[in-house]
């Protein structure tokens, strides 16, 4: 009892200071009407009618409910912004009416106002723990009720808004996710689309040659044993001189064995692409590994052979490497192998960029692969360097934005340089820099810690 009457008198001081507040913060709240609409839930006509002629002189839409049931039935109805509800009712009292709108999904944030008589202070606490907004005392003061209506309603409005506000940017982050998604996506698919493509021109040739030469070894192959049953059959050695010459003997056994030989090196040859591959494709991202970066360079060079080819158009990309010794270096090889073909390509796309808009660029493109050791040791240093058309500097602060692209639609994602540097700063800790002058080619700089 004494906990309460010492909450009561907290109480009560405090919404002496909050009423003042209120009265000023009337001046300032101008509510649109249509979000105004007040229900009074008073069985007492005079006070009902007190209210109703003080909350229209405020520009207040007012529905009157005189018992329980009314005021259901008018909540459904109109949702009013705000509910003015007195305690003392016939049947259903306003604690009931309260308790209930606070269960229904659809009217539980709507504020409820108590009118209560100044005298009864547990009614107040009883009122507020049901989830009363605030509360009036009767005799009604005009000031008061304007202002505590005001700022609730206003309040109301307020979380509304935040709450579409609130849907608002949940939907744009989804959408936001979504197209993120659909980024990497095609920025996956672009890799794979460079592997594949790599694949099938690398292992198209040996397996040509090993298609077309094994027509003619199982013809030799074939000759040589009707050759063989000659003898054993005991032919004579005029019968087997003549088919000797017929089928070129000679010939068929030196050619047989080249024959031979190119099929082995051609099956060499894809085993080597397959190795290749497996180094590209190295999928150990769940700790660092020691990885010789000569071999991934090596595997995604052998990958990207198709695009550095003369065409009808374009001449042959010359690949320089200037491999320094350097010690296997503990690392995530599969993601290392992705940022090489991520700035390999990107050198070939400007090589031919610029080939095509500035012939004589076009005389020598070529693309220099340096790797060392930084003077203090503590570095591996990979450099990347094409003698293209370079980057213009207004966009060389940006390039490594996420989504930031020079190509045209469909062409180009943006993302290479921006996955390229979180795999080496943030899943490596080392650094990935650029220099060019615009004119004069791009170098793509890569430091990893030994
Ligand atoms: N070697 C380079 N020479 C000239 N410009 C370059 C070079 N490398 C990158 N750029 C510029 O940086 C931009 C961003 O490169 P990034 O690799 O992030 O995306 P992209 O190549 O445009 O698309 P994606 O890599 O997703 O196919 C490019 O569009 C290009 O303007
Ligand atoms: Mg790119």
């Amino acid at each position: 009892m004494k906990n309460l009457r010492f909450y009561c008198k907290v109480l009560k001081e405090t919404r002496f200071l909050i009423g003042y507040l209120l009265y000023k913060a009337y001046n300032y709240v101008m509510i649109p009407s249509q979000q105004n609409q007040i229900l009074i839930v008073d069985d007492s006509p005079t006070n009902a009618n007190l209210l109703l002629a003080i909350l229209k002189s405020a520009g207040f839409d007012v529905v009157i409910a005189n018992d329980a049931e009314t005021a259901f039935k008018k909540v459904e109805e109109v949702l009013p912004s705000l509910i003015l509800l007195d305690v003392m009712l016939p049947k259903i009292d306003g604690f009931e009416i309260c308790s209930r709108l606070k269960e229904s999904k659809s009217t539980h944030d709507i504020p409820v106002i108590f009118m209560t008589s100044l005298s009864r202070t547990e009614d107040k606490v009883r009122g507020l723990n049901l989830g009363a907004v605030d509360y009036i005392t009767k005799p009604l003061q005009k000031e008061e009720v304007i202002a505590r209506v005001n700022v609730h309603v206003k309040l109301r409005n307020l979380n509304k808004q935040l709450e579409t506000q609130s849907k608002e940017l949940k939907s744009t982050l989804e959408q936001l996710q979504e197209s993120q998604l659909q980024l990497i996506q095609n920025e996956k698919m672009s890799t794979l689309g460079q592997l594949v493509a790599g694949v099938a021109h690398e292992i198209n040739n040996p397996v040509g040659a090993i298609s077309a030469n094994s027509v003619y070894a199982a013809t030799y192959v074939r000759e040589l044993v009707q050759h063989l049953q000659l003898h054993q059959q005991k032919a004579t050695e005029a019968e087997i001189q003549n088919h000797a010459e017929e089928i070129e003997l000679d010939f068929l056994t030196e050619d047989l064995l080249n024959i031979i030989n190119t099929m082995h090196e051609s099956a060499t040859r894809i085993k080597d692409i397959s190795e290749s591959f497996k180094i590209f494709c190295r999928n150990d991202t769940h700790e660092k590994v020691p990885f010789d970066i000569h071999e991934g360079i090596d595997s995604t060079l052998m990958i990207l052979k198709y695009k550095l080819k003369a065409n009808d158009k374009l001449p042959k990309i010359e690949v320089v490497k200037n491999y320094c010794n350097i010690p296997h270096i503990n690392c995530y090889p599969g993601p290392l192998n992705q940022v090489f073909m991520n700035l390999l390509v990107n050198a070939i796309d400007a090589l031919r960029d610029s080939c095509q808009h500035n012939t004589t660029k076009c005389k020598n493109p070529q693309i220099t692969i340096k790797t060392s050791l930084n003077s203090k040791k503590t570095h591996t240093v990979i450099s990347i360097k094409d003698n293209g058309m370079g980057i213009p500097e207004e966009i060389l602060e940006k390039i490594f934005g996420y989504a930031f692209t020079t190509k045209a639609v469909g062409k180009g994602t943006g993302l290479g340089l921006a996955i390229a540097r979180q795999i080496i700063i943030e899943k490596h800790r080392g650094f990935l820099d650029v220099k060019s002058k615009y004119g004069e080619g791009a170098e793509f700089i890569i430091q990893l810690p030994l």
